[in-house]
């Protein structure tokens, strides 16, 4: 099995699709202690290194380096602020790779990276991955196209070792009204679950901000976009439909109970599979769950990457 080094990797989403695809995850790394918990709970062989990546000096050796560094600065949600200090942890991610000279690395984030005013910031990395000795290529995937229910646009980065002479082509979609598979939609997602599962979701007042726009799908639907912050997360289908009053402003078509989606829940709807666990320990909170759910790569989309990574190369 080729072994892989995985870099701000959460509570292993990315690392769950790679470990799918038939690779060895050796190496981890988060500073988060809720994401250690919840990645070794789930992946307890992994040397996880609870570490800010600034402090890491050494990197075993690899074939794959895979990383999501923090995505704040781009994401359409967050603050939109294109010299924000954190959009700079590339750097790390480069520098590792320049330490580890994988054959192949993978890097995940926010599509909102293609707009225009953060464009720069994509064209510095194929820059600094380039310099670095990789032939790079960058396109944005859908989940959903990949047996996920859920809308889910990221932009995927893949280089191959320039020497290896090896060109990398992106995966198709899977699961598409054209294709074989239709689309996996929120019912097929969530099926068996509880419809009220007291105490697994977010349950404060609907804010004006969380009013402003149409948070529901349907049951027969792909949800919208699952959030790491479970103010913003998506309702649950069993909450009455909403109906538009004016621009940015949504109300509920009936008065009847509504909610948003429970962290285990989201988690499905990440394409986590049912038995992934959320460890009871002391940096556990309901908010937490939500946090590291969320900011987690659907692994059937990274595994689909991976797999994408021609066999020759492991030979
Ligand atoms: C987008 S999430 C990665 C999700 C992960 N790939 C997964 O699929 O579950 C980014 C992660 O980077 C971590 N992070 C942020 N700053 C970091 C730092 N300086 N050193 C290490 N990890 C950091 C965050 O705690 C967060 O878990």
């Amino acid at each position: 099995m080729p072994k892989v080094v995985s870099l701000f990797s959460g509570c292993g989403g990315s690392d769950a699709g790679v470990i799918k695809a038939g690779f060895d995850v050796i190496m981890a790394n988060d500073i988060l202690p809720y994401a250690r918990d919840t990645y070794l709970a789930n992946h307890p062989q992994t040397d996880f290194v609870l570490e800010d990546i600034r402090k890491i000096e050494v990197f075993p050796s690899a074939e794959l380096l895979v990383g999501c560094y923090p995505c704040q600065g781009f994401s359409q949600g967050g603050v939109r602020d294109a010299g924000r200090r954190i959009n700079f942890l590339y750097l790390e991610f480069a520098r590792a790779l320049n330490a580890i000279k994988p054959k192949v690395f993978i890097v995940e984030n926010v599509s909102g990276m293609v707009r225009k005013n953060f464009e720069h910031l994509l064209i510095d990395q194929k820059a600094v991955f380039t310099e670095a000795g990789y032939v790079v290529k960058a396109q944005v995937l859908n989940a959903a196209d990949f047996g996920v229910a859920q809308e889910r646009r990221r932009i995927f980065i893949v280089g191959i070792r320039a020497d290896l002479d090896t060109e990398y082509e992106f995966p198709k979609p899977t699961h598409g009204d054209l294709l074989l598979q239709p689309r996996v939609t929120i019912e097929q997602a969530l099926s068996g679950m509880e419809l009220w599962p007291t105490g697994e979701y977010y349950d404060r007042e609907f804010h004006w901000y969380y009013m402003s726009r149409d948070r529901r799908r349907d049951w027969h639907e792909q949800s919208k976009t699952i959030v790491a912050n479970p103010r913003h997360m998506p309702l649950h289908p069993v909450s009455p439909k909403l109906v538009k009053v004016e621009h940015n402003v949504w109300r509920f078509s009936e008065d009847l109970p509504a909610r948003r989606f429970s962290y285990r829940e989201s988690a499905l709807l990440q394409g986590f599979p049912k038995d992934f666990r959320f460890p009871d320990t002391d940096a556990a909170s309901l908010d937490m769950r939500y946090t590291v759910a969320g900011n987690a790569v659907p692994p059937p989309l990274f595994e689909a990457v991976a797999r994408s990574i021609p066999d020759s190369l492991w030979d």
